[in-house]
């Protein structure tokens, strides 16, 4: 291995993905508001479009871990959280979609994007709702999103259809895509798994 080599070896920036199980520390909960204002600045494309107040972000994020029915995950580059996405769970009242979860809010912050970092949250969100006994992974995006449409659609997400009123940003209308993936047939799912859900 050549010294060049091993330099690029060494400075090679080390991606990370998690599901945040414990209170964010006040370094990560900065870095978490950081990457979302970045991303918000660098055109939103999951539902913020103007960048809210700093105490605004950081309570909202807050929430997130405090709902029961949401999972959040986040990525990390050098252990910088740089991106997030977050899983809605079914209610309990829901039981005909009891085997549904809705994919919300996933984005990497500008400056680690083009690195794969959205590839693998989205793979890690996968294998761990798989694993929790759900079935159905379903998404809704705006038609602008092309960046995440292309991800979707590389990883198995079928579209199956199109809103052509979805959102409204700068008073115009824009169209949005819906999407789904099946992760796994209900005949493989251990009905001890989904009942350690409740
Ligand atoms: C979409 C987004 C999450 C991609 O993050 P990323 O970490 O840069 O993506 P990756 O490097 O993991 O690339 C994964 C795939 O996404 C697609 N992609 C990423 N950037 C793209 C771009 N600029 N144009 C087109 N496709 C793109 C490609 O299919 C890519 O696969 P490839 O590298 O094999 O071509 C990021 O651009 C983002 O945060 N966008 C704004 C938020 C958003 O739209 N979120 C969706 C809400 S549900």
């Amino acid at each position: 291995m050549t010294s060049e080599h091993l330099q690029q070896t060494a400075l090679k920036p080390v991606p990370t993905v998690e599901l945040v199980e414990q209170p964010l520390s006040i370094g990560d909960l900065n870095d978490l508001c950081d990457a979302t204002e970045e991303a918000i600045s660098a055109g939103g494309g999951f539902g913020w479009i103007h960048l809210p107040n700093r105490n605004l972000l950081e309570r909202f994020w807050q929430g997130v871990l405090a709902m029961p029915a949401r999972l959040l995950f986040v990525a990390r580059l050098d252990n910088t959280i740089c991106g997030a996405a977050q899983i809605i769970l079914p209610t309990r009242s829901n039981e005909a979609q009891s085997y549904n979860v809705q994919l919300s809010g996933l984005f990497i912050s500008p400056w680690a994007r083009g690195q794969g970092l959205s590839r693998k949250l989205l793979d890690y969100i996968e294998k761990t709702v798989t694993k929790k006994g759900f079935a159905i992974i379903n998404i809704d995006l705006r038609e602008t999103q092309e960046a995440a449409i292309q991800l979707y659609e590389s990883t198995g997400y079928q579209q199956i259809g199109r809103h052509p009123n979805y959102a409204v940003v700068d008073g115009q209308f824009i169209a949005g895509r819906y999407y789904f993936k099946q992760l796994q047939s209900l005949d493989k799912i251990d009905p001890e798994t989904r009942a350690n859900q409740e």
